[in-house]
């Protein structure tokens, strides 16, 4: 399934994986790789509210899945040492699911909201004052009838995450005092990641091979982990426990992922574009059909990465591949205008 994929930036659906993830995952901020400017400004603000016994300021983390904003979410509660309450904007579907999770937040607690684009308007309006003033407006009654009961709640921080931060409403986004977008992290940044995993796993790999896994992992952390471990079971398996840059290319490749951490799904989309279509420029809806895919599908897990390696190119007229994508299919973009003169040839 497209959703499925071992270079899915999203967390698995194997709790076994998830698990063994979770374990990987840093618990303090020192032990925390990469996002550094994001790492320096919460460290400082983490400081000086614990020196004022004040809670931290509202955090809106967004960017793209599996970088890290719910692991965030703990490492800030471990340094406040307080309590994380983790839900989802659709899981707050009414007011009273927003009044039940804010009401059972002890002082300093972090409320911590994946998915906050997904909010409902109505629920919106609930978190205002809870996030201003600590209170909660409940409207008893209609019409003329109509009064406002306010609770108090306890001071806390809220944390939401999102892959959509442009979905978001600006008075919901002005609320949050921190706001950061998590960026990609670069093969330096992976390496540090998975010499540490690596160590929690008690793997003894060469640094070629780490650095090899890191080039394949789509500056994703958790891609970087699910892999490593896939590589770990390869080399006890296949190669006497030896963990080379080799060892990682075969196991990978087994795999289907190829050395820029593409696998089947992305080169099939890539082939349909380069042969079938000469190159594009070609609507989704038509990709779509000629892979037999969903094209939500392939917008949301498979054009994000191409689109950010320079790969594809995203036009009105519909996806064009880049010279580079061309270059790495081993197919000349030359080969897609003969198809063209063939075409004409024939017409
Ligand atoms: N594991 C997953 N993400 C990490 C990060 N940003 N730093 C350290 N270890 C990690």
């Amino acid at each position: 399934m497209a959703t499925d994929r071992i270079i899915s930036p999203g967390p698995s659906t194997n709790i076994e994986e998830e698990t063994i993830n979770w374990s990987l995952r840093p618990q303090r901020i020192d032990e925390y790789i990469g996002q550094a400017d994001l790492i320096e400004r919460l460290s400082i603000s983490i400081e000086a509210v614990t020196q004022r016994d004040e809670p931290l300021d509202h955090v809106l983390l967004h960017g793209p899945p599996g970088l890290g904003k719910t692991t965030l979410a703990h490492v800030i509660s471990n340094e406040m040492q307080s309590k994380v309450h983790t839900t989802s904007g659709p899981a707050l579907a009414r007011g009273t699911d927003l009044v039940a999770a804010l009401t059972r937040l002890q002082k300093g607690d972090i409320l911590f909201i994946d998915e906050i684009h997904r909010l409902p308007v109505a629920v919106e309006e609930f978190i205002y004052p809870a996030m201003e003033d600590f209170r909660i407006d409940i409207c008893l009654d209609t019409g003329l009838n109509a009064r406002t009961v306010q609770i108090n709640c306890q001071p806390f921080t809220l944390i939401g995450a999102t892959t959509r931060a442009g979905l978001l409403s600006s008075p919901l986004r002005s609320r949050f005092g921190i706001a950061h977008h998590l960026r990609y992290y670069n093969t330096d940044e992976l390496l540090t990641i998975l010499l540490r995993s690596a160590d929690l796993l008690a793997m003894k790999p060469d640094r070629d091979a780490l650095t090899a896994i890191a080039d394949r992992s789509r500056g994703t952390p958790r891609i970087a982990n699910r892999l490593l471990r896939r590589v770990r079971d390869y080399a006890q398996v296949r190669a006497d426990g030896k963990c080379t840059s080799e060892v990682v290319a075969q196991a990978l490749s087994l795999e289907g992922v190829d050395e820029l951490g593409l696998d089947e799904l992305d080169r099939a989309f890539l082939r349909i574009i380069a042969t079938t279509y000469d190159g594009g420029p070609v609507g989704l809806e038509t990709i779509a059909a000629t892979m037999n895919e969903d094209a939500g599908t392939i917008e949301d897990v498979v054009e994000p990465y191409l689109l950010q390696i320079g790969f594809l190119s995203r036009t009105k007229r519909g996806r064009s591949l880049t010279s580079a994508a061309h270059t790495h299919l081993g197919v000349s973009p030359t080969t897609s205008d003969h198809s063209t003169l063939f075409k004409f040839r024939n017409a």
